[in-house]
Protein backbone atom coordinates (compact mmCIF):
# COMPACT_ATOMS: atom_id res chain seq x y z
CA UNK A 1 0.00 0.00 0.00
CA UNK A 2 1.62 3.75 -0.97
CA UNK A 3 1.98 5.93 1.73
CA UNK A 4 -0.68 8.00 -0.01
CA UNK A 5 -3.41 5.40 0.55
CA UNK A 6 -2.62 5.15 3.96
CA UNK A 7 -2.94 8.68 4.19
CA UNK A 8 -6.53 8.17 3.15
CA UNK A 9 -7.25 5.55 4.95
CA UNK A 10 -6.49 7.73 7.98
CA UNK A 11 -8.24 11.07 6.97
CA UNK A 12 -11.34 8.63 6.52
CA UNK A 13 -11.15 6.31 9.84
CA UNK A 14 -10.77 9.79 11.73
CA UNK A 15 -13.65 11.24 10.01
CA UNK A 16 -15.84 8.32 10.03
CA UNK A 17 -14.80 6.97 13.91
CA UNK A 18 -16.88 3.95 14.68
CA UNK A 19 -19.22 3.23 12.03
CA UNK A 20 -17.15 0.22 10.39
CA UNK A 21 -18.93 -0.03 7.05
CA UNK A 22 -18.59 -3.52 5.48
CA UNK A 23 -20.25 -2.08 2.22
CA UNK A 24 -18.84 0.44 -0.41
CA UNK A 25 -21.60 1.86 -3.52
CA UNK A 26 -19.76 3.59 -6.45
CA UNK A 27 -22.79 5.55 -8.48
CA UNK A 28 -22.55 5.80 -11.82
CA UNK A 29 -23.73 9.12 -13.94
CA UNK A 30 -26.20 11.42 -12.70
CA UNK A 31 -27.05 8.83 -9.87
CA UNK A 32 -25.10 11.20 -7.72
CA UNK A 33 -28.82 11.92 -5.52
CA UNK A 34 -28.46 7.91 -4.51
CA UNK A 35 -26.72 9.87 -1.86
CA UNK A 36 -29.54 11.98 -0.50
CA UNK A 37 -30.69 8.16 1.10
CA UNK A 38 -28.06 7.93 3.62
CA UNK A 39 -28.77 9.16 7.19
CA UNK A 40 -25.92 11.13 9.01
CA UNK A 41 -24.41 11.63 6.29
CA UNK A 42 -20.83 12.44 6.35
CA UNK A 43 -19.28 14.41 3.50
CA UNK A 44 -15.45 13.72 2.22
CA UNK A 45 -14.32 15.59 -0.97
CA UNK A 46 -11.79 13.70 -2.41
CA UNK A 47 -9.53 17.03 -2.80
CA UNK A 48 -9.34 15.88 0.71
CA UNK A 49 -8.25 12.61 -0.08
CA UNK A 50 -4.09 12.23 -0.94
CA UNK A 51 -4.53 10.13 -4.92
CA UNK A 52 -7.98 9.93 -5.06
CA UNK A 53 -8.31 10.72 -8.21
CA UNK A 54 -10.63 13.47 -9.19
CA UNK A 55 -13.38 12.89 -12.36
CA UNK A 56 -13.80 15.73 -14.50
CA UNK A 57 -16.99 14.04 -16.48
CA UNK A 58 -19.92 15.93 -15.87
CA UNK A 59 -22.84 13.96 -13.57
CA UNK A 60 -19.74 13.06 -11.34
CA UNK A 61 -19.54 15.07 -8.20
CA UNK A 62 -16.11 14.23 -6.44
CA UNK A 63 -16.82 13.11 -2.70
CA UNK A 64 -17.29 10.20 -0.29
CA UNK A 65 -20.26 9.83 1.59
CA UNK A 66 -20.28 7.69 5.08
CA UNK A 67 -23.01 7.27 6.89
CA UNK A 68 -26.22 4.59 6.83
CA UNK A 69 -28.68 3.31 4.80
CA UNK A 70 -31.93 1.51 6.92
CA UNK A 71 -29.53 1.03 9.98
CA UNK A 72 -26.64 -0.66 7.39
CA UNK A 73 -23.08 1.49 7.97
CA UNK A 74 -21.90 2.15 3.96
CA UNK A 75 -19.44 4.67 2.10
CA UNK A 76 -20.75 5.56 -1.21
CA UNK A 77 -18.59 7.04 -3.54
CA UNK A 78 -19.87 9.74 -6.09
CA UNK A 79 -17.07 10.36 -8.57
CA UNK A 80 -15.92 7.35 -10.11
CA UNK A 81 -12.74 8.31 -12.79
CA UNK A 82 -13.04 6.24 -16.24
CA UNK A 83 -10.44 4.78 -18.13
CA UNK A 84 -11.50 7.43 -21.23
CA UNK A 85 -10.17 10.53 -19.23
CA UNK A 86 -6.78 9.58 -19.35
CA UNK A 87 -6.30 6.04 -21.16
CA UNK A 88 -5.70 4.68 -17.29
CA UNK A 89 -7.61 1.25 -16.98
CA UNK A 90 -6.17 1.59 -13.11
CA UNK A 91 -7.30 4.96 -12.25
CA UNK A 92 -10.03 3.30 -9.52
CA UNK A 93 -7.48 1.48 -8.14
CA UNK A 94 -6.59 3.65 -5.06
CA UNK A 95 -9.76 3.96 -4.17
CA UNK A 96 -10.55 0.63 -4.45
CA UNK A 97 -7.51 -0.71 -2.44
CA UNK A 98 -8.84 2.44 0.17
CA UNK A 99 -12.18 0.68 0.66
CA UNK A 100 -10.07 -2.75 1.65
CA UNK A 101 -7.85 -1.05 3.73
CA UNK A 102 -10.85 0.21 5.44
CA UNK A 103 -12.34 -2.79 6.03
CA UNK A 104 -15.10 -2.66 2.88
CA UNK A 105 -16.00 -6.84 1.79
CA UNK A 106 -18.73 -5.70 -0.43
CA UNK A 107 -18.73 -3.22 -3.57
CA UNK A 108 -21.96 -2.78 -4.98
CA UNK A 109 -21.11 -0.72 -8.79
CA UNK A 110 -23.82 1.35 -10.73
CA UNK A 111 -23.34 2.65 -13.81
CA UNK A 112 -25.10 4.27 -16.71
CA UNK A 113 -25.48 2.07 -19.87
CA UNK A 114 -27.13 1.59 -23.22
CA UNK A 115 -29.51 -1.08 -23.59
CA UNK A 116 -29.06 -3.86 -26.39
CA UNK A 117 -32.19 -5.60 -26.33
CA UNK A 118 -35.37 -4.30 -27.36
CA UNK A 119 -37.26 -5.29 -24.44
CA UNK A 120 -35.25 -3.49 -22.04
CA UNK A 121 -36.16 0.17 -22.82
CA UNK A 122 -34.33 3.22 -21.07
CA UNK A 123 -35.56 3.99 -17.47
CA UNK A 124 -34.80 -0.18 -17.07
CA UNK A 125 -32.76 -1.36 -14.02
CA UNK A 126 -30.10 -4.53 -15.19
CA UNK A 127 -28.82 -6.42 -12.57
CA UNK A 128 -24.81 -7.14 -14.34
CA UNK A 129 -24.64 -11.19 -14.00
CA UNK A 130 -21.38 -11.20 -16.15
CA UNK A 131 -18.97 -8.98 -18.51
CA UNK A 132 -17.54 -8.84 -21.50
CA UNK A 133 -13.83 -6.83 -21.45
CA UNK A 134 -14.11 -5.27 -25.01
CA UNK A 135 -11.25 -2.64 -24.04
CA UNK A 136 -8.04 -4.37 -24.70
CA UNK A 137 -7.37 -2.97 -21.36
CA UNK A 138 -7.09 -4.07 -17.86
CA UNK A 139 -6.61 -2.07 -14.56
CA UNK A 140 -3.51 -4.93 -13.17
CA UNK A 141 -1.39 -3.90 -16.21
CA UNK A 142 2.07 -3.35 -14.41
CA UNK A 143 0.83 -5.30 -11.58
CA UNK A 144 3.79 -7.57 -10.84
CA UNK A 145 2.79 -10.33 -8.29
CA UNK A 146 0.94 -13.01 -8.84
CA UNK A 147 -2.66 -11.80 -7.33
CA UNK A 148 -2.45 -9.85 -11.15
CA UNK A 149 -3.71 -13.25 -12.40
CA UNK A 150 -7.41 -13.08 -10.60
CA UNK A 151 -9.80 -15.63 -11.34
CA UNK A 152 -13.26 -13.99 -12.69
CA UNK A 153 -15.48 -17.15 -13.22
CA UNK A 154 -17.32 -15.44 -10.22
CA UNK A 155 -16.91 -12.09 -10.50
CA UNK A 156 -20.40 -11.07 -9.64
CA UNK A 157 -21.25 -12.63 -5.94
CA UNK A 158 -24.07 -15.09 -6.02
CA UNK A 159 -25.52 -14.25 -2.56
CA UNK A 160 -25.48 -9.88 -3.15
CA UNK A 161 -27.17 -10.83 -6.50
CA UNK A 162 -29.45 -13.38 -5.06
CA UNK A 163 -30.18 -10.54 -2.07
CA UNK A 164 -30.87 -8.09 -4.68
CA UNK A 165 -33.27 -9.67 -6.91
CA UNK A 166 -35.11 -10.25 -3.67
CA UNK A 167 -34.91 -6.92 -3.07
CA UNK A 168 -36.44 -6.02 -6.07
CA UNK A 169 -39.20 -8.38 -5.84
CA UNK A 170 -40.44 -7.00 -2.98
CA UNK A 171 -40.26 -3.23 -3.51
CA UNK A 172 -42.36 -4.49 -7.36
CA UNK A 173 -39.28 -3.51 -9.20
CA UNK A 174 -38.44 -5.03 -12.63
CA UNK A 175 -34.55 -6.07 -12.62
CA UNK A 176 -33.39 -7.17 -15.86
CA UNK A 177 -30.21 -9.44 -15.97
CA UNK A 178 -27.49 -9.32 -18.53
CA UNK A 179 -24.26 -9.53 -19.59
CA UNK A 180 -22.35 -5.92 -19.34
CA UNK A 181 -19.56 -5.06 -22.44
CA UNK A 182 -17.35 -2.61 -21.55
CA UNK A 183 -16.53 -0.70 -24.31
CA UNK A 184 -13.39 2.08 -23.69
CA UNK A 185 -15.31 5.49 -25.01
CA UNK A 186 -15.78 7.88 -24.42
CA UNK A 187 -17.29 8.00 -28.23
CA UNK A 188 -20.07 6.01 -28.60
CA UNK A 189 -20.32 3.12 -30.03
CA UNK A 190 -21.06 2.46 -33.88
CA UNK A 191 -24.33 -0.25 -34.70
CA UNK A 192 -22.03 -2.41 -36.41
CA UNK A 193 -20.04 -2.45 -32.65
CA UNK A 194 -23.54 -2.90 -31.11
CA UNK A 195 -24.86 -5.34 -33.82
CA UNK A 196 -21.27 -6.95 -32.67
CA UNK A 197 -21.68 -6.66 -29.32
CA UNK A 198 -25.58 -8.62 -29.39
CA UNK A 199 -23.96 -11.08 -31.48
CA UNK A 200 -21.40 -12.04 -28.46
CA UNK A 201 -23.52 -12.26 -26.29
CA UNK A 202 -24.02 -8.37 -24.29
CA UNK A 203 -27.07 -7.50 -22.98
CA UNK A 204 -26.19 -3.58 -22.21
CA UNK A 205 -22.82 -1.68 -23.08
CA UNK A 206 -21.00 1.38 -20.94
CA UNK A 207 -17.99 2.78 -20.59
CA UNK A 208 -17.25 1.86 -16.40
CA UNK A 209 -17.48 -0.70 -13.96
CA UNK A 210 -15.38 -3.58 -15.39
CA UNK A 211 -12.08 -2.24 -13.93
CA UNK A 212 -13.55 -1.59 -10.37
CA UNK A 213 -14.81 -5.28 -10.47
CA UNK A 214 -11.47 -6.64 -11.78
CA UNK A 215 -9.77 -4.57 -8.45
CA UNK A 216 -12.36 -5.51 -6.06
CA UNK A 217 -11.38 -9.21 -6.58
CA UNK A 218 -8.02 -8.59 -6.93
CA UNK A 219 -8.27 -7.55 -2.86
CA UNK A 220 -10.27 -10.08 -2.35
CA UNK A 221 -13.53 -7.79 -2.09
CA UNK A 222 -17.18 -9.02 -3.17
CA UNK A 223 -18.30 -7.34 -6.45
CA UNK A 224 -22.09 -6.47 -7.49
CA UNK A 225 -23.29 -4.54 -9.91
CA UNK A 226 -26.37 -2.64 -11.87
CA UNK A 227 -27.16 -0.87 -14.84
CA UNK A 228 -29.36 1.90 -15.47
CA UNK A 229 -30.49 1.96 -18.99
CA UNK A 230 -30.44 5.56 -20.22
CA UNK A 231 -30.60 4.69 -23.83
CA UNK A 232 -31.17 2.03 -26.35
CA UNK A 233 -28.03 1.78 -28.15
CA UNK A 234 -26.45 3.22 -31.34
CA UNK A 235 -28.68 2.50 -34.36
CA UNK A 236 -31.70 0.94 -32.66
CA UNK A 237 -33.77 4.19 -32.97
CA UNK A 238 -33.18 6.82 -35.00
CA UNK A 239 -31.59 9.46 -32.76
CA UNK A 240 -27.90 10.31 -31.96
CA UNK A 241 -26.86 9.15 -28.83
CA UNK A 242 -25.69 12.28 -26.73
CA UNK A 243 -24.18 12.31 -22.81
CA UNK A 244 -26.77 14.67 -21.93
CA UNK A 245 -29.18 12.30 -22.47
CA UNK A 246 -27.60 10.29 -20.06
CA UNK A 247 -28.04 12.79 -17.52
CA UNK A 248 -31.32 13.34 -18.00
CA UNK A 249 -32.15 9.23 -17.98
CA UNK A 250 -30.95 8.53 -15.12
CA UNK A 251 -31.95 9.90 -12.15
CA UNK A 252 -35.09 7.65 -13.33
CA UNK A 253 -34.44 4.60 -13.12
CA UNK A 254 -31.74 5.07 -10.57
CA UNK A 255 -34.87 6.19 -8.52
CA UNK A 256 -36.11 2.31 -8.94
CA UNK A 257 -32.38 1.33 -7.80
CA UNK A 258 -32.42 3.10 -4.85
CA UNK A 259 -35.20 1.31 -4.05
CA UNK A 260 -33.62 -1.84 -4.93
CA UNK A 261 -30.95 -0.75 -2.72
CA UNK A 262 -32.76 0.54 0.30
CA UNK A 263 -34.78 -2.55 0.90
CA UNK A 264 -31.86 -5.00 0.50
CA UNK A 265 -30.17 -3.27 3.13
CA UNK A 266 -33.47 -2.98 5.44
CA UNK A 267 -33.20 -6.77 4.93
CA UNK A 268 -29.56 -7.41 5.35
N1 LIG B 1 -22.87 3.27 -24.66
C1 LIG B 1 -21.84 3.39 -23.80
N2 LIG B 1 -21.95 3.93 -22.60
C2 LIG B 1 -23.15 4.41 -22.25
C3 LIG B 1 -24.26 4.34 -23.10
C4 LIG B 1 -24.10 3.74 -24.39
O1 LIG B 1 -25.05 3.63 -25.20
N3 LIG B 1 -25.30 4.90 -22.44
C5 LIG B 1 -24.84 5.29 -21.22
N4 LIG B 1 -23.53 5.00 -21.10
Amino acid sequence: MSSKVQRSVDIISDKIGALNPKYAVILGSGLGALTTSINDPVHIAFSELPEFPQSAVSGHKGELVAGTIEGVPLLMLSGRVHYYEHGDAGAMRPIIETFHQLGIENVILTNSAGSVREDMPPGSVMQITDHINFSGSNPLFGEETDGRFVGLSNAYDQDIMTKMRDAAKKSDVELHQGVYMWFSGPSFETPAEIKMARIFGADAVGMSTVPEVILARFFGMNAAAASIITNFAAGMTGDELSHQETKDMAPIGGANLAKILKTMFADL
